[in-house]
């Protein structure tokens, strides 16, 4: 793996004209909140050793790397999923190379079911920690064997969102006049939307949002000692007697919410 880094580094590196501070993944139909950079240039995925080009709706698949409010960011405009049939391994190897050309932050989106009744859809939630669970029964992407030059054999996960950047994201909300929710993400493998029965046993286990992204990459970020803040935009209420969800209403919100996301993040990115 080190070597396809390298080689996936070099092509990068070859076509930017900035060095990226901070790596930002763009989810599901939030992958043009980096469309305006300065000092821009874009790698398509494909052009890339060891990246993957998503097949699904909303998802593009290309690498921007460029400023946003002067900031130097590599915003990977869509990511692949478990359930397009990615080994986490594959779904996170982006992340090791975004460390590679430089970022040491790294900021994570994506579309999310909320758990909490008290929730509306078009709420953005701060990740505060997250429930990995295909990580948790044997869907990891550190099983095998650690190259001790990527990150430690056993790295610790507690407090890995709770960092200076909380603050800020705080602060730049309630600038915003933006209600920031924070809660707990789990991760489900999907692709089939949760079950009622499903839905009702993440809500008892302290989850608040649900999604089917976001958790291996969030880990081998802290695995490569990146410092993580994550967002889930809640598209939906999963909630057992509600609606079944589905993905054009995922999509759609996400178009709704795009301007409200995208200031968030820029204002951030403007503090950094
Ligand atoms: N469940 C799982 N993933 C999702 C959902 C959901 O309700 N909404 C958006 N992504």
């Amino acid at each position: 793996m080190y070597e396809l880094i390298a080689q996936a580094r070099a092509v990068i590196t070859e076509r930017i004209l900035v060095q990226p501070k901070v790596g930002i993944i763009l989810g599901s139909g939030l992958g043009n909140l980096a469309d305006d950079l300065d000092q821009g240039a874009v790698v398509p995925y494909a052009d890339i050793p060891g990246f993957h080009t998503p097949k699904v709706s909303g998802h593009r698949g290309e690498l921007a790397v460029g400023r946003v409010e002067g900031c130097p960011v590599a915003a990977m405009r869509g990511r692949c999923h478990f359930y397009e049939g990615y080994s986490m391994q594959e779904i996170a190897f982006p992340v090791r190379v975004l460390k590679a050309i430089g970022c040491t932050t790294l900021i994570v989106t994506n579309a999310a079911g909320g758990l909490r009744p008290d929730w509306q859809v078009g709420d953005i939630m701060r990740i505060s920690d997250q429930i990995f669970l295909p990580g948790m029964v044997g869907n990891h992407p550190l099983r095998g064997e650690n190259d001790d030059r990527l990150g430690p054999r056993f790295p610790g996960v507690v407090g890995a969102f709770e960092n200076e950047l909380v603050p800020i994201a705080r602060d730049v909300a309630a600038t915003q006049g933006t209600t920031l929710r924070e809660g707990v993400y789990c991760m489900l493998s999907g692709p089939a939307f949760e079950s009622a029965a499903e839905i009702r046993m993440l809500q008892i286990w302290g989850a608040d949002a649900v999604g089917m992204s976001t958790a291996p990459e969030v880990i081998v970020a802290i695995h490569s000692g990146m410092r993580v803040l994550g967002f889930s935009l809640i598209t939906n209420l999963a909630i057992p007697d509600g609606p079944p969800a589905n993905h054009a209403e995922v999509l759609e919100v996400g178009e709704q919410a795009k301007p409200r996301f995208s200031a968030l993040i820029r204002g951030i990115l403007a503090r950094l």
